[in-house]
């Protein structure tokens, strides 16, 4: 069990506003650094963290959206279709949702944590949070998508 400390949107290094980089060695450090992640994630009651938002600059993230967790090494998107307008939030800006519109349906390409290729496709919740996370590792946030914020009493 570890855990990492989450990125804020504060961070003086505007780490969650770079381009991540290849994953290249499926090794311990990589197993290490996804097993932290999960328990980051699920202590901090998400569905989804990237790997710049524990200050790691590689394409990876992690999802589980209650169908049980999901990791995405070097993932892309396939093919999307329909839109979903719904509210979002994310662990590196506690406390802040707005409304973001993304496709409803998803079908990604990635790698497990052996290097292995796999594909997955997903709707709704799911698809969302494929969005949300793959945006990270191109240094975009949901702030930079959201069409308008939301306002405490519309929680
Ligand atoms: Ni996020």
């Amino acid at each position: 069990m570890g855990y990492r400390t989450i990125v804020k949107d504060n961070d003086p290094f505007k780490t969650l506003h770079k381009k991540c980089r290849p994953v290249t060695e499926f090794n311990q450090k990589l197993w290490d650094l996804l097993d932290d992640m999960a328990d980051t994630m699920y202590k901090a009651d998400g569905v989804g963290l990237a790997a710049p938002q524990v200050g790691t600059l590689r394409r990876l993230f992690i999802i589980d959206v209650g169908e049980g967790l999901i990791e995405f090494i070097n993932p892309e998107i396939l093919q999307t279709s329909g839109e979903q307008d719904g509210s979002e939030g994310c662990l590196s800006f506690p406390g802040e949702y707005g409304m973001v519109k993304r496709p409803n349906y998803v079908k990604m390409r990635a790698q497990d944590r052996n290097g292995n290729f796999f594909e997955v496709e997903g709707e709704e919740l799911f698809a969302r949070a494929m969005c949300h996370e793959n945006d990270h590792l191109d240094g975009i946030v949901f702030k930079d998508r959201v069409y308008r914020m939301l306002r405490e009493d519309e929680l």
